[in-house]
C-alpha cells in the first residue's frame, strides 16, 4: 500500500492565491515526508474544471469554457512546478478518462435504484449553486446575501436520496474519532448530520449548464458539479480504469489516508456528501478515508477576496523572496486546522531568524570549523557529545508522531529543538578554545563529529519542506549517500565539502 494523500482541486476559474498554494504545499510536504520516512506516497493534486462558476467565467470574457480553463490550468500547473510540488497525480475533471469513469459510477446507480428523476420547484441561489428550502432563511425569513441572487423557478432534475444514509453517516462519523481532524472540527460535522435532511439535486439541464459531464442515461442533463469533482479522488487513482490508462493501481492506493481539504467545503462536500456518495457505492466503513480539515490564510484579520483588493498572489512572492521561504513560511506559520494571518514581514522575519540565522548559521559554523580545524575530516573514533544521539532520537519521535497527525508546524518545532541544541554545542563547547589545547583534541573531534551528524539529520528532517535546500546541505556535507536517519551515518575518516551560505539573508521587503 502507498500512503495516498489528496488536496481539494481547485476551481479554474480565477488566478491561483495564497490559499491555493497553502493547501498544496502541505499536501506536498505530507507526500514527501512519507516517502522519505515511511519509504512510499501518492500525492495526488489537480483542478476543478467544469460547473457553473467557470462557464460563467468564461462567458464574461467570451472565450469557449474549455479554452478558457485550458489557460488557467497552465498557470497553476507552472506554479507548481515553481513551488517544487512534486505530484504523482495530476486531477483535471476535463480528462476523458475521468468523464469515462465518472459516468460508469452514475450509470451503476442509476441500475441499482439510487437515482430518481423528479420535478421541484422553489428557490435557487445562483452564486452557490443549489436550490434552498426553508432552512437557508434567515431570521427575517429571508434568504440572506451570502446566498447572492436568488431566483425562483420550476424544472425536473436527478436526485440521490441523500438523508436515508443519515444513520449510518451519524453512526459512522460517531465511531470513527480519526475519520476528521482535528477533533474541534468532527463536532462541527456531527452537528451539520444533525440538520441533514431531503435529497440531494445531482443533475443540471444543459440548456442551463451545458459544461459538465453528460448523463449516460438522459444526455439532456450534466452532472453538478461536486458529483464530478469529488469522484476524481477515486478515478484518478485509477478506480474503474481502464486497462492501459496509465492510471495506478486502485488497490495501491485506497483508502486515502488525508483528503486535505480547506474548512469552507468540510460541510456539507466532504463531510456529508462524500461519504454517503461512498456508503452509495458499497464502500463498506473501512473503505471510508480521512478528512485532514485546515484554516484558512486571511490578511489583517479580513477574509481575501477580489473586491477588497487584498488576494495575495504566490507567484510574486516566490519571485521576490524564492520558494523556499515561502514554502517555509506557510507551513511554519500557521497551526493545522486553525485560521492564520498572511504578513509579508512575518515572511522574511521567519526566513532570517529561523534559516538564516540559526540553521544556516548552524551548518555554516560546523562546516567551517571542521575545515579550520580538521582540514574538513572528521574522527568517529569517540562517542558523541553526551547524550546528543538520544536527543536526536527523541526529536526524531517527536517530529514523525507530529507528522503523521499533520501537524507540520510541530514537526518543524521538533527539528528545531535539535538546532537549539546544536548551536547551543558550540557557543559551551568554544571549538576555537579546545583547538588551542593539544589536551582536547579528542574532545574537539567529538563535538565536530556530533555537530556534522547532527547536520546530517537536521538536512533529512528539513527535506519535506525545504527539498532543495535539504540537497544543498547534504552536498556541502558530502553526504548524499548517507540518507539514514539512526545517529552515526557518517563513517571515520569522513571529508566534509566547502561551506557557502545555504539561506542568503533577505535584506529587503517588497523588493518587487
Ligand atoms: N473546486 C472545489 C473543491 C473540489 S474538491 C473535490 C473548491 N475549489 S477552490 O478553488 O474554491 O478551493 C480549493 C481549496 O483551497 C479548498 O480546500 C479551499 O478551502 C482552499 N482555500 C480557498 N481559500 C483559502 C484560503 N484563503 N486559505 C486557505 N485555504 C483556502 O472549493
Amino acid at each position: 500500500m502507498r500512503y495516498f494523500v489528496t488536496t481539494a482541486i481547485a476551481y479554474t476559474n480565477g488566478d491561483p492565491h495564497i490559499g491555493h498554494a497553502y493547501e498544496i504545499i502541505l499536501g506536498d510536504v505530507i507526500g514527501r515526508y512519507h516517502r522519505t520516512f515511511n519509504g512510499n506516497a501518492f500525492f495526488l493534486t489537480g483542478v476543478d474544471q467544469h460547473g457553473q462558476k467557470v462557464q460563467q467565467a468564461a462567458q464574461k470574457i467570451g472565450v469557449a469554457p474549455y479554452d478558457f480553463v485550458r489557460g488557467l490550468t497552465d498557470k497553476f500547473l507552472a506554479l507548481w512546478n515553481k513551488l517544487e510540488i512534486q505530484k504523482d497525480g495530476w486531477a483535471a475533471t476535463t480528462d476523458p478518462r475521468h468523464k469515462r469513469a465518472v459516468q460508469k459510477v452514475l450509470q451503476e446507480l442509476y441500475d441499482r435504484g439510487q437515482l430518481f428523476k423528479q420535478r421541484y420547484s422553489g428557490y435557487y441561489s445562483v452564486r452557490q449553486e443549489q436550490f434552498l428550502t426553508d432552512k437557508e432563511r434567515n431570521e427575517q425569513g429571508e434568504f440572506g446575501p451570502e446566498w447572492g441572487e436568488v431566483i425562483f423557478f420550476e424544472e425536473e432534475n436527478w436526485y440521490f436520496p441523500l438523508a436515508k444514509h443519515k444513520e449510518w453517516l451519524r453512526n459512522f462519523v460517531e465511531t470513527h474519532p480519526h475519520f476528521v481532524i482535528p477533533e474541534f472540527r468532527r463536532q462541527e460535522l456531527l452537528n451539520a448530520i444533525d440538520r441533514l435532511s431531503g435529497d440531494l439535486c445531482v443533475s443540471r439541464p444543459k440548456e442551463r449548464l451545458s459544461w459538465g459531464i453528460e448523463f449516460p442515461f438522459d444526455p439532456d442533463y450534466v452532472t453538478f458539479v461536486w458529483f464530478d469533482a469529488l469522484l476524481n479522488y477515486l478515478t484518478f487513482a485509477g478506480y474503474l480504469a481502464e486497462p492501459g490508462s496509465g492510471l495506478p493501481d486502485f488497490g495501491e492506493l485506497w483508502p486515502c489516508r488525508g483528503h486535505i481539504i480547506g474548512k469552507d467545503i468540510m460541510v456539507p462536500a466532504h463531510g456529508i456528501y462524500w461519504p454517503i456518495m461512498l456508503h452509495a457505492m458499497q464502500f463498506s466503513d473501512v473503505q471510508m478515508p480521512r478528512l485532514v480539515v485546515h484554516g484558512w490564510w486571511n490578511v489583517e484579520g479580513h477574509k481575501m477576496s477580489k473586491s477588497l483588493g487584498n488576494v495575495i498572489d504566490p507567484d510574486t512572492l516566490a519571485d521576490a523572496y524564492g520558494p523556499e521561504a515561502l514554502r517555509y513560511y506557510l507551513m511554519r506559520d500557521v497551526v493545522t486546522g486553525h485560521d492564520a494571518d498572511f504578513s509579508e514581514e512575518r515572511l522574511v522575519l521567519r526566513y532570517n531568524t529561523d534559516l538564516a540565522n540559526d540553521l544556516g548559521n548552524l551548518i555554516n559554523r560546523t562546516i567551517n570549523m571542521s575545515q579550520r580545524y580538521r582540514k574538513g575530516v572528521l574522527a568517529q573514533r569517540n562517542s558523541p557529545v553526551a547524550g546528543f544521539a538520544e536527543h536526536t532520537s527523541r526529536a526524531l519521535a517527536n517530529y514523525r508522531d507530529r507528522f503523521e497527525q499533520y501537524m507540520v508546524n510541530e514537526a518543524i518545532e521538533a527539528a528545531w529543538d535539535l538546532v537549539s541544541r546544536a548551536n547551543a554545542l558550540v557557543e559551551q563547547s568554544a571549538p576555537w578554545h579546545m583547538a588551542k589545547d593539544p589536551g582536547q583534541k579528542d574532545q574537539l573531534d567529538a563535538v565536530l563529529y556530533t555537530l556534522a551528524e547532527t547536520c546530517r539529520i537536521l538536512a533529512l528532517l528539513v527535506s519535506p519542506i525545504l527539498p532543495s535546500a535539504a540537497e544543498r546541505i547534504l552536498s556541502q556535507l558530502k553526504a548524499s549517500d548517507f540518507r539514514g536517519t539512526a545517529w552515526g551515518e557518517l563513517p571515520d575518516g569522513h571529508v566534509l565539502g566547502l561551506p557557502t551560505p545555504i539561506f542568503p539573508r533577505i535584506e529587503q521587503i517588497n523588493d518587487y
